[in-house]
């Protein structure tokens, strides 16, 4: 067989990275991915040539292969969580909601500009449930052992650039469990692409944490990762500024360094600080430091941080000192799931959240039991809300120690957070193998954050011969209110905190356990036996100064765990508030013993009952930080008792339609007053959005409750309707829920019933910005309720542009050279794998020895294609040039110059073929020079 000539006219551009200043970009990549639920298997690989092409790069099989057919699947954006799209299903596990998890698919496309080329691209994928792997162009590139690390993955060597596709591919394994809590299932948390100078500070590179160093003085010993992915070593500079919360210039230092190619160093610096706001819990005051990069005194990198001025200090015998002020731990443990969403928690949510808890009096937040998205410690480092950040896995293999390390790595800039934890409730903790794990895992933490304690979350084994808690700077109990005082006892000189406790049970204005009913009443009398109450809780943390604080088990309902039942309560009733953030009666037991600048007083039940009820004797409980409540039914003095701070004050009183009011006292004087009254029945409806607007960007979110209310305007608290919404303008409900553990209505739609009188639905702004959004609720038989909310003009963040790749037609063969035209549909013998020779379109063939060849290719369009057709793109064909599909002339191109041609290609299942004369002149180029699609 004769040897074609090949001349190749795809140009390599190189284009100069370090010549101008470069910021780097952070691009959203989280529009316009493609979704398919269910697994794809891998074609078998059962022949020599497959298997051979199995172990190359870029050769990835089915779903994970760049060309694969995904036109049918669903078009969606991140974060997306698909287990909160699934019907209730009894036959699935409790602990994660009874949601159907499984496998599931995701694929995007993109382009890269020429002039990306010699950047240094990443892809990020903040979260994952639960493990996957990702391929890109046809590359596997990562495999994810955690739904809760995020991993960053490099993709400067295989990356793509111009008219070429890049593609994406995720196969997402969410029948592992990593939890006993609802997981969510899919990219739940936010994706991007960054494109930096190939000198720059790597990803979560930055560390600079504040230290005090005198009653004056602060310095913060800066550490910035460089990593030089260029071809050449060079000499840079590398600045870092503090600026005060108010943007002015506190201080900077530099130094020059050089980084070896394909290599890294951390750079120290020192900024020393005189005086300085302090971050507190009620006035958070964040500093940010910006890093960057310079070459031949031309800025290529930059990275902005936020730090925090504040000390923290665990004592043996007096708990727990913020800047050296004695701050008692009012902490909350959560998961991340919240209302409508499932795991896929808008940023705005977790403000809405973090207010709520703050609002209770609430100061500490556990992360239970995994890192939670870095948004969320943003927000906590903003609004001021101390954290015990937590790992997932104890295991001390090389991955986990890996994913510990991450979580320091990412976050130990954060002042909000003041504990690492290394586990939770784990069985070897009163063994040698604990000790010796978590021995190894404080060791890991302290090489990156000196400055915060190791804790352990321990349920037992406290008192074994060696245990965990010899290995952790501060002790944390979970559930141990018999244990605190003997540990105590045998270990004066450890520091401790409750780290989860309480397990308290209620639901939303249910006064009432009933078995039958799945219900639970809303006294605090509920609790499993590992648990306590609420107020006994409390007073067994409260009561000891030796501990630092507690963590409540917990501040918002979650999906899954639905103790104390089973089917169908699909959520957990251990909720300080409800999963939509709708305040149970412990959010108010906790608001009167936590707030104390503030006069607090609230009392339960409604006072709705049936007229069996009149003359029945009704328990009234009233929460209250003054020092006397009084209590009257109907303007008459029920009684009038000292408030006691840890049980609340409780009342008998016989049942009478009207209104019951608690009147609060100190020294005597009034000074807080609640009333709950008899309503009618309901006669309206009313929507209250959480905020008077929205940001026009396509991400801020806000939850909007909706309440049926009666004639005179007052809430009924017993209302159970179904209520039904409309949206019209640039937003969408993403969300829909109620708090109560027993509904099965979905989670998604524009229907919710209300729930003991409340509904909430999310909604979420459309990118398109400003204008006005009007959200109706309706409810038959009651007045509909309106609400407009402004959308607020606001630029979405900078995103990867969403890409619909044509397919790509490839696997084209060429015939030999001939003087004489050729038959162009001729048959081949199958077995003739000799005459005609494998070739690629772009590059064009040499006619040293006659005038004729023909390009001949089989292909299968797209199934959107094969429905309704497209248009075959040839571009760049150099020669006349006739076109046959399916053996039938299509096209012809009697010119010789170099151009594209198009031809229609008529709908048609399956499998089609092309061929493609081309006619040139002898001892010149010819061919397909450019790519061949259908569009
Ligand atoms: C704890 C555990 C939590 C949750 C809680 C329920 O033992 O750490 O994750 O399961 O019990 O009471």
């Amino acid at each position: 067989m004769k040897k074609i000539g090949v001349i190749i006219l795809i140009s390599v551009l190189q284009s100069v990275a370090s010549a101008q200043n470069i910021s780097p970009e952070r691009l959203s990549l989280d529009k316009g991915w493609r979704f398919y639920l269910g697994d794809i298997a891998f074609p078998e690989i059962n022949t020599g040539s497959m298997s051979y092409a199995n172990a190359k790069a870029g050769k990835a099989w089915g779903a994970a292969a760049p060309d694969f057919d995904d036109t049918k699947w669903r078009k969606l954006n991140l974060p997306h969580d698909w287990a909160v799209e699934s019907p209730y299903d009894s036959t699935t596990n409790a602990t994660q909601g009874y949601r159907k998890r499984g496998i599931g698919w995701y694929r995007r496309y993109f382009k890269m500009d020429s002039s990306d080329r010699g950047k240094h691209l990443e892809l990020q994928f903040d979260g994952i449930a639960t493990h996957c792997t990702v391929w890109v162009n046809g590359n596997v590139v990562h495999r994810n052992w955690s739904g809760y690390t995020s991993f960053y993955i490099d993709i400067t060597a295989i990356a793509k650039y111009g008219d070429e596709i890049n593609n994406i591919a995720i196969r997402v394994d969410a029948i592992d469990q990593e939890g006993w809590w609802y997981e969510g299932a899919g990219i739940y948390r936010h994706t991007w692409l960054v494109k930096r100078s190939p000198v720059h500070i790597i990803t979560d590179g930055v560390f600079a944490h504040p230290i005090k160093q005198s009653s004056t003085e602060w310095t913060i010993p800066m550490e910035a990762t460089i990593e030089n992915a260029g071809k050449t070593i060079t000499a840079i500079e590398v600045e870092s500024m503090l600026y005060d919360p108010s943007g002015k210039l506190v201080t900077q230092a530099s130094s020059t360094v050089r980084v070896n190619v394909l290599d890294q160093l951390v750079v120290k610096l020192n900024l020393q600080v005189k005086n300085p706001q302090l971050w507190w819990v009620e006035n958070p005051n964040l500093y940010t430091v910006k890093t960057i990069i310079k070459q031949n005194g031309k800025e290529i990198d930059d990275l902005t941080t936020s730090c925090g001025f504040r000390t923290i200090c665990f004592t043996a015998d007096s708990g727990f000192y913020l800047n050296d002020k004695h701050v008692k731990l009012q902490g909350t443990c959560n998961h991340q799931d919240a209302a409508g969403v499932g795991v896929a928690v808008p940023e705005s949510l977790w403000e809405f959240r973090i207010k709520k808890l703050k609002e209770m009096g609430s100061n500490a937040y556990r992360c239970a039991h995994n890192p939670p998205a870095k948004e969320f410690l943003e927000t906590c480092d903003r609004l001021g809300m101390l954290v015990m950040d937590e790992n997932r896995n104890f295991n001390t293999s090389p991955e986990y120690i890996r994913q510990l390390q991450w979580m320091v790595r990412r976050d130990r800039n954060h002042p909000s957070i003041i504990l690492w934890s290394v586990f939770n409730e784990e069985p070897m903790q009163g063994s040698e193998s604990g000790y010796e794990m978590v021995r190894r895992m404080n060791v890991e933490v302290k090489k990156l954050d000196t400055t915060r304690p190791v804790t352990a979350a321990m349920n037992g084994g406290f008192f074994a011969s060696i245990n965990v808690s010899q290995a952790v700077d501060v002790g944390g109990f979970n559930y141990q209110i018999n244990n605190y005082d003997r540990f105590h006892k045998a270990n004066p000189t450890l520091p401790l905190t409750s780290s989860e406790d309480v397990s308290g049970l209620m639901q939303r204005d249910v006064y009432v356990t009933n078995k039958k009913k799945n219900t639970v009443d809303a006294y605090d009398s509920q609790k499993p036996n590992w648990g306590a109450t609420h107020r006994v809780g409390w007073k067994a943390i409260a009561e000891r100064p030796y501990l630092a604080g507690c963590f409540v088990w917990t501040g918002f309902d979650y999906r899954g765990e639905p103790t104390p039942y089973t089917w169908p309560t699909a959520s957990s009733n251990f909720g300080i508030m409800d999963v939509c953030g709708f305040p149970k009666t412990a959010f108010y037991i906790h608001q009167a013993q936590w707030v104390t600048d503030k006069n607090v007083i609230y009392l339960v039940p409604h006072w709705n009952w049936p007229t069996d009820s009149i003359g029945k004797s009704m328990k009234v409980m009233v929460m209250s930080n003054a020092e006397t409540v009084k209590l009257l039914l109907n303007g008459k003095v029920v009684g009038e008792q000292k408030v006691d701070i840890y049980e609340m004050n409780t009342w008998q009183v016989p049942y009478a339609p009207g209104s019951l009011e608690a009147v609060g006292y100190k020294n005597g004087k009034e000074v807080s007053r609640c009333k709950v009254e008899t309503t009618g029945q309901p006669a309206g409806l009313q929507l209250v959005a959480d905020r008077l607007s929205i940001n026009g960007d396509g991400w801020d979110a806000m939850p909007i409750t909706v309440q049926a209310m009666d004639s005179k305007g007052r809430v009924v608290r017993t209302a159970n309707l179904p209520v039904e919404f409309e949206i019209v303008g640039t937003a969408n409900i993403i969300g829909v829920d109620n708090g109560d553990p027993n509904c099965h209505e979905p989670q998604k739609g524009n229907k919710r019933s209300l729930y003991n009188g409340l509904a909430q639905l999310i909604v979420q702004s459309a990118e398109e910005g400003g204008g006005t959004v009007t959200l109706t609720a309706t409810s038959p038989g009651l007045k509909p309720a309106k609400i407009n909310i402004a959308v607020l003009p606001k630029k979405a963040a900078e995103a990867v542009l969403v890409v619909n790749p044509p397919l790509l037609i490839e696997g084209w063969k060429v015939s030999p050279v001939t003087a004489t035209k050729p038959d162009a549909n001729q048959e081949l013998a199958i077995t003739d794998q000799n005459t005609w020779e494998p070739t690629k379109t772009g590059q064009l063939q040499n006619l040293n020895n006659g005038n004729f060849i023909i390009y001949r290719t089989l292909l299968v369009p797209y199934q959107e294609q094969q429905k309704n057709g497209g248009v075959l793109l040839l571009k760049n064909v150099t020669g006349k040039a006739e076109v046959y599909l399916d053996k039938k002339l299509v096209a012809t191109k009697s010119n010789a110059e170099k151009s594209d041609i198009k031809v229609k290609v008529n709908p048609a299942n399956g499998e089609r073929i092309i061929s493609v004369l081309i006619e040139g002149e002898q001892g010149k180029a010819a061919g397909l020079g450019g790519i061949v699609t259908i569009q």
